[in-house]
């Protein structure tokens, strides 16, 4: 089993990760923590009660509410596109269980110390939390196997021309992150565009069961789709966890600009020059979009 946490801001395609990992026979999810991104802390926090509550399974995963800002930059959300609740398109009930009452930080930093092996982390909201548990925390560091993170491009953004959502939240936790030291794989939006999930994929998940038809209602709303598909951009790195063939990695640099037009973007040493051939990431060029789809239609089949 692959010891693991999830760091997210549901946030539709949160919730879809976190629903295919938590049901995911090879993957020991020992806590959840939320971040401000998609929507308010306060909603994303609900939102991962909402989707344990739905698999049974907030008994036995933590949640533990993160930041409820960047570090330093101002808080910009995404409900226009993943709506006010941050998971529009699915009537769940309010959530019976609260988070726990330690803060994302510390509770990141007693699970990932008591664990007797070292621990992949999966954020796929910006990387607030990361960034203060990895600056407060330097201890922590040889105790992360590694850090599968959505976000980033190497292509064009989708907030701005250069920059992708999670990392233009917070590019100076990013920054923090990218530095630490730590194994990274970037699955940026560049890749994740590439591996849309299908109109018949997502027609074919309705029919399997109530997970289906859940994840089919809150998908389909998706304020970001076109007639080719959705992209479900942190579903990809559950995806790299169990199959890294299927995605195509290189070896980069990757530096954050913090300040100015391009604040966000992930700017990667492609030639290798200017930091000397060291790399601080293996990043994520290509994947294999069809078995993504069938992927998921079998992980979905697979929940209860
Ligand atoms: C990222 O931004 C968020 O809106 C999504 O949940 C995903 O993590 C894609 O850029
Ligand atoms: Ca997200």
């Amino acid at each position: 089993m692959e010891k693991m946490i999830i760091d997210a801001d549901p946030g539709i395609d949160d919730a879809a990760a976190l629903a295919v990992a938590i049901n995911h026979p090879a993957l020991d999810v020992q806590l959840v923590t939320t971040v401000a991104g998609n929507v308010t802390v306060d909603k994303t926090t609900q939102n991962a009660l909402k989707i344990l509550e739905f698999f049974g399974k907030a008994e036995q995963i933590p949640v533990a509410a993160g930041a409820a800002q960047p570090l330093i930059k101002p808080f910009e959300d995404a409900a226009r596109i993943h709506g006010e609740s941050g998971m529009r398109g699915y009537d769940f009930p309010t959530p019976k269980m609260a988070p726990i009452a330690k803060t994302a930080v510390t509770a990141l930093y007693d699970t990932i110390m008591a664990s007797p092996e070292p621990i992949t982390l999966v954020p796929t909201g910006s990387y607030t939390n990361i960034g203060l548990l990895l600056a407060q925390y330097p201890a922590v560091k040889p105790k992360i196997k590694k850090i599968v993170a959505m976000g980033g491009t190497l292509g064009k953004g989708n907030m701005t021309s250069a920059a992708e959502f999670n990392v233009f939240t917070d590019p100076d936790a990013a920054k923090i992150m990218y530095q630490a030291g730590i194994p990274i794989v970037m699955i940026g939006l560049d890749v994740t565009l590439q591996a849309l999930l299908t109109p018949a994929t997502l027609a074919t998940i309705k029919t399997l069961n109530r997970a289906g038809e859940m994840l089919h209602d809150i998908i389909s709303s998706d304020g970001d789709q076109s007639t080719a598909g959705v992209a479900m951009h942190d579903v990809n790195t559950i995806f790299y966890l169990r199959h890294p063939e299927a995605v195509t990695t290189a070896p980069y640099w990757i530096d954050i600009q913090t300040t100015g037009p391009a604040i966000g973007e992930t700017v990667a040493d492609v030639r290798g020059a200017y930091h000397q051939g060291r790399t601080n990431a293996l990043v994520g060029t290509a994947i294999d979009a069809a078995a993504f789809n069938q992927w998921f239609i079998a992980q979905v089949r697979g929940m209860k």
